[in-house]
């Protein structure tokens, strides 16, 4: 069984080692908690596959420390990679871009590119600077799951699979990193994140592919798993609704109802003065608060036995994309 440890120096230390040694790690990002392996040790990369019960043809995103040569691990650093790194480096931005010929193909599920990014938690950080190779690293959930953004979720879902889990401050961002490909052009976006497409496109100077051109043509991106329809799902039903439908809306069993505006949280308080059973959590009217709890609140509703959990409808724009993107994939 795992033990959470806490990030002290001499345990981040330990926990490189660990790395180099050629075993997992567990370890808290901005976005979500990782599952590490060194890139040079192909064993332990193949035994994250086995943890999470992915398919091995799954790229894997390569984690790198601010400042650290990224000579071998990528074909070249071209000047649109270099402005992105310079804005949004260390932050939640993954880059797929041609791989060099260190970079094992274990990793990459195969491909000749690869996903980097270079994460802004500072456990994180001071994890790949000791350890001083890049770390491949999924989020640390079981296949198909809620990616974790505490030590316990991920105790709860691999702690019988992995040796260490490296405890940290919770991550600020709460959802995965962006995921932006370099191989096409112009560069497309394969994930939606906290960085969003309209941010990118002003440092690149350029219009980028957004995400729900990729959606139309899924043959695009096969090997996103982030982009299967199904994914970070909780054992609970989700729906998303407007505001306007919750009154009409047949609740059953245990509900818990989860909005942001005025207008979505009057009406759950209402229905709850009238049934039984419904709980109501209130966010606050932001996208990137609303991203920090996300996945703290899809498993808190799996954790209080609520059978069907309605999410209000997030707005129709670029700051709220990304948590409309991991709300249909949990309601898919
Ligand atoms: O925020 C994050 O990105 C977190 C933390 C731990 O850094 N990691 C994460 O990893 O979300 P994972 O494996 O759950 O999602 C990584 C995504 C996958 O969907 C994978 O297919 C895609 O990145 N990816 C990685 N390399 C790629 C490549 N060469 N081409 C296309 N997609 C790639
Ligand atoms: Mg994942």
């Amino acid at each position: 069984m795992a033990s959470i440890s806490s990030p002290s120096a001499g345990n981040i230390l330990a926990c490189a080692s660990a790395l180099k040694r050629g075993e997992l790690v567990a370890f808290p990002t901005e976005t979500v908690f990782g599952l590490g392996a060194a890139v040079d040790q192909p064993e332990a990369v193949r035994n994250i596959f086995r943890a999470k019960g992915r398919p091995s043809e799954h790229p894997l995103i390569a984690h790198v420390a601010p400042g650290a040569s990224l000579q071998g691990w990528v074909r070249e650093v071209t000047p649109a990679m270099q402005k992105l790194m310079d804005a949004f480096w260390p932050g939640p931005l993954t880059l797929v871009v041609p791989k060099g010929e260190c970079m094992p193909l274990e990793v990459t599920g195969g491909q000749d590119s690869v996903g980097i990014r270079c994460p802004s938690h500072p456990v994180a950080i001071e994890l790949l600077k000791a350890t001083g190779v890049p770390v491949a690293a999924p989020s640390a959930n079981r296949f198909g799951k809620v990616s974790p953004t505490r030590a316990s979720h991920v105790l709860a879902e691999l702690g019988d699979r992995i040796p260490c889990i490296l405890d940290g401050e919770i991550p600020q961002v709460g959802i995965e990193s962006t995921i932006l490909s370099l191989l096409s052009d112009p560069p497309a976006l394969l994930r939606p994140g906290a960085i969003t497409a309209d941010q990118i496109s002003l440092v690149l100077g350029r219009a980028v592919t957004p995400h729900s051109e990729m959606l139309k043509d899924p043959g695009a991106s096969p090997r996103v798993s982030g982009a299967l329809e199904k994914h970070y799902s909780p054992d609970a039903k989700v729906c998303i609704l407007q505001a306007d439908l919750l009154p009409k809306t047949i609740l059953s069993g245990k509900v818990m109802l989860v909005g942001w505006s005025d207008e979505f949280l009057t009406q759950a308080h209402w229905l709850r003065t009238r049934f039984s059973d419904i709980l109501v959590e209130a966010l606050p009217n932001q996208p990137s608060e609303v991203a920090r709890v996300l996945y703290a609140t899809l498993r808190q509703a799996d954790e209080l036995g609520c059978q069907q959990l309605v999410f209000e409808q997030p707005p129709v724009t670029g700051q709220w994309e990304a948590v409309a993107d991991r709300l249909k994939r949990a309601s898919a």
